[in-house]
C-alpha cells in the first residue's frame, strides 16, 4: 500500500498577546473552503494582523488572494502599479517619482492607516514582499483598540466624538512630501474627506484611533500646525510596545492588517542601495463611523 503524502493543515497561532496571528498549512494559490477563508478572516480580525506564511504568488495571484478577504480597491496613487495588475500597487525605495528622483515615502514612516482621504478606505492593507534587503524594512503594526481602551477616561472622552478633515496631503507636511502627491493634491477641486479620529468596527463594535497625520489637515476646531502636535502627542501616549508588533519579513509572507483596529508604519532602518519591494493590495472597506 503507498502512503500518500499528508496534506498540510491550516494551522493558525498567535504571535503576542494583544496583537499578532500567523497561519501555516495553507496556500492561498489553490482552492480553499469555506471553513477555512472564514478561519483565516476572523484570526485577522480578531488579533489585528495576520501573517501568512510560505505563499509563492505572481501579482495576478496576489490578487486573486487577497480578493477571498473582500473585493479590492484601486490605489490612489497611479504611478506605481504592477504591470497588468492595477490592483496591485509596488512599494518599493527604488521608485522614482515623475521628474526621476527618488520618490519620497516619509510619510509611510510614520504611524498611520492608509487612504483616510477616502470616503470609503480599504478595510485590510495586504503586503506580500517580493524583494527584501538583508535586515530591518520590516512593517510595525499597532492594536489601537487596546491602545484606545488603555488610555485614561478623560482622554478617551475627550477624543471620542473628535473629527478629521482629510486630505491627499495635509499643507503643513507639504515640504518633506512627495512632490507629485503634492502636485496632484493642488490641484485637487475634491472637498476635505470628514472622518472620525476614534471609529467604532463595524463587525466587533470595539473603538480605536485612526488617522493618519500626513493626511490630516486638521481636526475640526484645530489649527493644522495644533493638529500636528495634538496627534503627535496622542501616538506617544497610545503606542505602546505592548500593543505593537513589527513584522520582519521573511519572503513568502503575505502580512494582512486590519485598518479598523489598527495603525502602521513602514521600517526604514535598512540599507538602502539593497531593494525593498512590497506588492500592496487593499481590500474596501466601510464608511468610518
Ligand atoms: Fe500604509
Amino acid at each position: 500500500m503507498s502512503v500518500l503524502a499528508e496534506e498540510p493543515t491550516l494551522r493558525i497561532t498567535k504571535i503576542k498577546e494583544h496583537i499578532g496571528a500567523e497561519a501555516t498549512g495553507v496556500d492561498l494559490t489553490q482552492p480553499i473552503d469555506e471553513v477555512t477563508r472564514q478561519r483565516l478572516y476572523d484570526a485577522l480580525v480578531d488579533n489585528v494582523a495576520l501573517v501568512i506564511r510560505d505563499q509563492h504568488f505572481t501579482a495576478a495571484q496576489y490578487a486573486d488572494a487577497a480578493s477571498l478577504f473582500g473585493e479590492l480597491m484601486e490605489d490612489q496613487n497611479r504611478m506605481y502599479l504592477a504591470d497588468g495588475v492595477p490592483l496591485v500597487s509596488v512599494l518599493s525605495n527604488q521608485n522614482k517619482d515623475t521628474k526621476g528622483g527618488q520618490a519620497k515615502m516619509a510619510n509611510n514612516a510614520t504611524w498611520h492607516t492608509d487612504h483616510t482621504n477616502q470616503e470609503l478606505p480599504p478595510k485590510f492593507t495586504c503586503l506580500y514582499p517580493v524583494s527584501l534587503p538583508d535586515t530591518g524594512g520590516g512593517t510595525a503594526v499597532c492594536n489601537m483598540r487596546d491602545a484606545y481602551e488603555a488610555l485614561p477616561q478623560n482622554l478617551k472622552d475627550r477624543i471620542t466624538g473628535m473629527r478629521t478633515e482629510n486630505t491627499l496631503i495635509s499643507s503643513v507636511r507639504m515640504a518633506a512630501a512627495n512632490q507629485d502627491i503634492v502636485r496632484t493634491q493642488k490641484e485637487s477641486k475634491t472637498p476635505p474627506i470628514i472622518q472620525p479620529l476614534v471609529r467604532t468596527h463595524p463587525e466587533r463594535g470595539t473603538k480605536a484611533i485612526w488617522f493618519h497625520k500626513s493626511k490630516t489637515e486638521r481636526i475640526i476646531g484645530m489649527e493644522p500646525q495644533e493638529t500636528q502636535d495634538f496627534l503627535e502627542e496622542l501616538l506617544e501616549t497610545a503606542i505602546k510596545s505592548e500593543f505593537s508588533y513589527v513584522h520582519e519579513y521573511r519572503l513568502g509572507d503575505m502580512l494582512m492588517v486590519d485598518n479598523r483596529s489598527a495603525m502602521h508604519k513602514a521600517g526604514f532602518d535598512f540599507d538602502h542601495s539593497q531593494h525593498r519591494m512590497i506588492y500592496r493590495a487593499l481590500v474596501r472597506g466601510e464608511r468610518p463611523e
